[in-house]
């Protein structure tokens, strides 16, 4: 039996302008995770066990274009295992679908590192992180790829898409609490509508994709240095133009308003948008009252997670 896991994560700032090559920051979410079992079945075929999603199914009666079918298929091809071996495949998740946390991803890393280590392909994160944004392609049109990279890496990132891996740390820790609208909502979704108004006038988002470099060029530099006390500050920013970009909700806007009067420093929805997470940043003695007004005003769990 092999096993590998994968964590969630969440993104800091700059989601959507990274798609259009701007610098996005992202960490790890270890609270929550994707975990991947592989036996040898005594039975023949590959049999897929997701129970949160309700999956028991044998490969071959998956649709082609099924996620973890892509997963397998490109998998046993790129290291020419063939035929087909009999296996067990046990997917369980603690990372909520479509929330912004990088569910798709982590099933994904943690599947091929569990079936690398059964077939003793010694992958190497690289190699992993090449092969999920693979994977995210199919499924998500145009990705920028910062969940396979912040998630194959397990470490913070400071991405820009197409170049190698950068990686940042926080010269103070800080507390962040992240909340779900309980909405899920497919990035695909958000990240067409914006190309729509892109494609209609390039250079006024172009304009406000560079507002938003600025932010998250900043806002590296102050987490570097410890200065965490203005990161509020770009959060509030931040969060404006993604509203601007139409990608943030009533209800997301609902819970960023209630973080930041119950003492956050600041606050902005985080991901694809239209639902799924917002993110607040608090000290650790206000992490509880800030999480009760969350809930108070709609968010469906709160995760606190300290970026170190
Ligand atoms: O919804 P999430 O967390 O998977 O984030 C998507 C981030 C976007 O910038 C909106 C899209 C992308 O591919 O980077």
């Amino acid at each position: 039996m092999t096993h590998a896991s994968a964590p969630g994560k969440i993104i800091l700032f700059g989601e959507h302008a990274v798609v259009y090559g701007r610098p996005a920051l992202a960490v790890p979410v270890t609270q929550v995770h994707a975990d991947v079992e592989v036996t040898d079945s005594p039975r023949a075929g590959i049999w897929v066990h997701a129970p949160e999603v309700n999956l028991h199914a044998e490969l071959a009666s998956l649709p082609s274009d099924h996620p973890l079918a892509s997963v397998l298929h490109n998998f046993f091809f790129a290291f020419g295992i063939s035929p087909f071996p009999s296996l067990n495949i046990a997917i369980s998740s603690t990372i909520p679908v479509a929330s912004g946390l990088g569910s798709g991803a982590a099933v994904t890393v943690a599947l091929v590192r569990a079936l690398s280590a059964h077939f003793d392909t010694s992958m190497t994160d690289e190699q992993v992180n090449a092969f999920a944004y693979e994977i995210e392609k199919l499924h998500h049109g145009t990705p920028s790829g910062i969940d396979n990279t912040v998630i194959a890496y397990a470490r913070p990132v400071y991405f820009i898409k197409d170049r190698p891996i950068e990686t940042f740390s926080a010269g103070r820790p800080f507390t962040l609490l992240i909340a779900d609208t309980g909405i899920p909502a497919p990035t695909k979704e958000s990240v067409g509508d914006l190309r729509k108004l892109w494609q209609a006038d390039q250079t006024r988002w172009e304009k406000v994709f560079d507002q938003v470099e600025v932010i998250s060029k900043q806002a590296k530099e102050k987490i570097e240095r410890g200065q965490i006390d203005s990161l509020g500050e770009l959060m509030n920013q931040n969060h404006a133009l993604l509203q601007e970009m139409t990608v943030s909700s009533p209800e997301l806007d609902r819970l960023v308003e209630a973080a930041r009067r119950s003492g956050a420093s600041g606050a902005k929805m985080s991901g694809g948008g239209r639902g799924g997470n917002m993110i607040a940043i608090v000290e650790q003695e206000q992490a509880a009252a800030v999480a009760e007004a969350l809930k108070s005003a709609g968010a469906k769990r709160t995760i606190a997670t300290t970026v170190a």
